[in-house]
């Protein structure tokens, strides 16, 4: 029996989670897969029940789960909270409590949606890129770090870049493998040029490349990762970077689709036990009114069976099931264009297990 951990959090957190654990309700049934599920607070939520944003009862039951499924926390009404104890916090110690370094975001724009871009349709309709991000080092870590004053009075900000070989090492083998579920590419992104930092990077990943034979290894500077990125973004399948140019690449590929509702995201260990969810927030705007978008959610529980449990067929079905639904015309607000069937949160949920439930 695979256990699978819920944590709701905060404003549109409820309403998309319940739709994801419907979702996954109904693949369980179709594939007969052994998954239990318990649900714990984090963020605002766990605040207003404990007084602290990460219990150590979420914890310890996140440490026995093989995969946790996250809503969004935060909200205004914790805003003017001490930094200590704001929502924020229980999100960032789970992360490093369970050592989740590896960061996947994909970015992916189903042609049904391919007016929601800014960019042309020719150059983003079909897109399917996954970013493999480094979320417990880099410079975002690195020490020491802080402001200090100089002898002549002047202040200055200092942070360190370190990345040790073990660390790029398990970052590289989480994108090989990847890339081996997927295209079979993988672009390593760097500044070679420039960064001692990323000159280990690049060699570890030319010496794990071997390992992996169906795989063909490319390198780019990240400026030109940048570029190329808004210019030709399909020319990507994965790409493998640090925590600090990953924070903006994956930003800039997930805007390439113009639909953050759509957008699901995993957070892995060395033993892929993961964390998934949404890339959006808790959405306090529109919150409690049956209007969230919850497909990223569903999408998160697809990549929780691909990453996480090894259920692959499963997975599959799920981003079957949101392809049909998009196919029939159904979208909540955020997705919704002229000629489609406006529906609310729950009635999306409805409409992927049905769908989900038709597929053969
Ligand atoms: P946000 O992602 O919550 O919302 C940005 C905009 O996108 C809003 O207009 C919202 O209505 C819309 N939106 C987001 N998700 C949607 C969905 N599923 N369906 C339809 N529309 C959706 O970002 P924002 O407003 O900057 O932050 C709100 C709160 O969420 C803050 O407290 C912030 O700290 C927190 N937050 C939490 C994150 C997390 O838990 N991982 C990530 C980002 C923000
Ligand atoms: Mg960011």
């Amino acid at each position: 029996m695979k256990k699978v951990l819920v944590l709701p959090g905060d404003g549109i957190g409820t309403e998309i989670v319940a739709q994801g654990v419907r979702v996954l309700d109904a693949v369980k049934q179709k594939f007969g897969l052994q998954i239990e599920t318990d649900h714990a607070l984090i963020g605002g939520s766990a605040i207003d029940a404990t007084g602290v944003p990460l219990p150590d009862e979420t914890l310890n039951k996140a440490r026995a789960a093989d995969a946790i499924l996250l809503g969004a926390v935060g909200g205004p009404k914790w805003d003017d909270l001490d930094m200590a104890v704001r929502p924020e916090k229980g999100l960032l110690g789970i992360r490093s409590q369970l050592e989740l370094f590896g960061n996947l975001r994909p970015a992916i724009l189903y042609p049904q949606l391919a007016d929601a871009s800014t960019l042309k349709s020719e150059v983003v309709s079909g897109l399917d890129i996954l970013i493999v991000r480094e979320l417990t080092g880099g410079i975002y870590f690195g020490q020491p770090r802080g402001i200090r004053t100089l002898e002549n009075g002047e202040r200055e900000g200092f942070n360190t870049y370190v990345y040790s070989e073990s660390e790029i090492e398990r970052i590289g083998r989480v994108a090989f493998e990847a890339a081996q579920k997927r295209g079979g590419k993988l672009c390593s992104v760097d500044k070679h040029n420039v960064l001692e930092v990323t000159v280990l990077w690049r060699e570890v990943m030319d010496r794990l490349a071997p390992e992996y034979p169906d795989v063909e290894l490319s390198h780019m500077y990240v400026d030109n990762a940048a570029m190329q990125l808004v210019r030709a973004p399909k020319q990507f399948d994965v790409m493998v970077t640090g925590n600090m140019f990953g924070d903006i690449l994956s930003d800039c590929a997930a805007m390439l689709t113009g639909s953050i509702g759509m957008l699901p995201s995993a957070s892995l260990d060395a033993n892929n036990k993961g964390m998934y969810e949404p890339v959006h927030g808790s959405a306090p705007d529109i919150a409690g009114q049956d209007l969230a978008n919850p497909l990223a959610t569903i999408l998160s529980v697809a990549m929780m069976l691909r990453y996480s449990l090894n259920e692959v067929a499963a997975a599959d079905a799920i981003e079957q099931a949101v392809s049909k639904v998009l196919d029939a015309g159904i979208r909540t607000g955020d997705i919704w264009s002229e000629g489609c069937e406006k529906v609310g949160t729950q009635a999306m949920g409805d409409a992927v297990v049905q769908a989900l439930n038709e597929l053969s």
